[in-house]
């Protein structure tokens, strides 16, 4: 039997994978090439320069991996850590729920901070806890800036403060595989050890290109910890093998090239557009979806404005109905892609994604599509509201500053 052809393009509107702009898709149609060539670091080594521009550092140094941002996950921790070392983790969502189950795995002793699904990473918390450990047997603190599950975002800059005012040299690992690129991130202003994204996001790729952007003391405590015993084994993702090859432009194993075409292309649109402008727009987008779901009457999983994300919004259903449904249904019906409740908010909540490539028309495009999905599942919102109410935000809030 052939599948049912949807005709007219797809929104895809799940927080990632984001729609990818077509520029970027037809940089990245290029034939297989010698990836040891003398020609190849004149694709490569202004990568590694450019991608830093993106998380806010001129400091750090930049690797780029054939891997998810799961792999990134594991790279940060591999390389700085040894088996047993203490982290302290914040968990308030489905992803930083699978980076603590992570570090467990990996044999890391993992104190965590649970919060409230809705909120997120706590500093004040964050810093009492540093402030009791005299003995600084905390390796190091795990934050996920961005949670995809709930739609909130942390204030990194604010765990910063909490983790100087301890006066702790913990290292600083945050997870911004969902705000880099999308949201404004500041890794030197906000001395982030490790930074880690994936390409699938706000970087407008597919999925694969594994991004990590390490601070000169992170480096140096992986340099240091090179010949330790206790060292947590670490192979694929050794920063050490790519610092080698990676200042000539080469890579220890196999790169990905249509990836890195197309990093090349995507940091061309995110640099033309103005990386302040890339921010504003999320942020006009985000809140033009909360516009939306305030006159649906309905609520976001975020607990309070402060936590609201700009590149994912949470939307809680009514009690009785099966969120699953909607998602079901606005695909099949309406060839919209929403994203699901994940863990413990599955059937709970739908996910609309605003991140990566979009604008005014194509989230209200989601929008109206959410409206109908509901709408057909006996939610009674007041049709067309949600739409007039971001498309009146949007009228008043152009998505460029200049
Ligand atoms: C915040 C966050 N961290 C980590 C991940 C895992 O990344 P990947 O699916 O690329 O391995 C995701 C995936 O959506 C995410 O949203």
């Amino acid at each position: 039997m052939s599948a049912t052809r949807r005709p007219g393009r797809n929104h895809l509107f799940v927080p990632g994978p984001t729609n990818i702009p077509d520029r970027v898709m037809r940089a990245m149609v290029v034939q297989s090439e010698d990836h040891r060539s003398v020609d190849f670091p004149a694709l490569t080594k202004p990568l590694f320069e450019d991608t830093k521009k993106v998380f806010g550092s001129t400091t750090g140094t930049i690797f780029l991996f054939p891997a998810s941002g799961t792999g990134i996950w594991e790279s940060a921790l591999s390389n700085t850590l040894a088996r047993g070392d203490k982290v302290l983790a914040s968990r308030f969502g489905q992803f930083s729920h699978l980076w603590i189950d992570m570090a467990n795995r990996l044999g890391l002793d993992v104190v965590v901070q649970e919060e409230a699904w809705g909120t997120g990473a706590n500093p004040e918390r964050i810093g009492e806890a540093l402030r009791a450990d005299t003995n600084h047997d905390i390796k190091a603190v795990m934050v996920v800036h961005n949670e995809t599950a709930t739609g909130v975002t942390s204030d990194i800059g604010a765990v910063r403060k909490a983790i100087d005012a301890a006066g702790h040299p913990a290292l600083l690992f945050v997870d911004g595989v969902s705000s880099i690129g999308s949201l404004p991130f500041k890794a030197d202003e906000w001395k982030v050890d490790c930074a880690i994204a994936g390409s699938q996001k706000g970087l407008m790729l597919p999925a694969g290109l594994g991004v990590i952007c390490v601070s000169p003391k992170a480096i140096k405590i992986a340099e240091g910890s090179s010949g330790s015993n206790d060292r947590l084994a670490r192979v694929y993702f050794d920063w050490e093998d790519h610092k080698k090859q990676n200042h000539l432009g080469y890579f220890p194993y196999t790169p990905s090239l249509p990836l890195l075409y197309g990093l090349k292309e995507a940091l061309a649109c995110l640099f033309e557009e103005g990386l302040e402008n890339v921010f504003h727009r999320h942020h006009v987008l985000g809140e033009a979806t909360r516009q939306a779901v305030a006159a649906w009457g309905l609520k976001t999983c975020a607990k309070e404005p402060k936590w609201n994300s700009d590149t994912v919004t949470t939307i809680v259903v009514p009690e009785g109905v099966d969120a699953a449904k909607i998602i079901k249904h606005a695909y099949v019906r309406y060839n919209l892609a929403l994203g699901a409740g994940l863990s413990e908010v599955a059937g709970k909540v739908f996910r609309i994604g605003h991140v990566g490539d979009l604008n005014e028309l194509s989230l209200l495009g989601a929008i109206a599509g959410a409206e109908m999905a509901m709408l057909d599942n006996g939610i009674s919102v007041t049709p067309g509201s949600g739409v007039a109410a971001a498309s009146n935000y949007l009228r008043e809030n152009p998505l460029s500053k200049a």
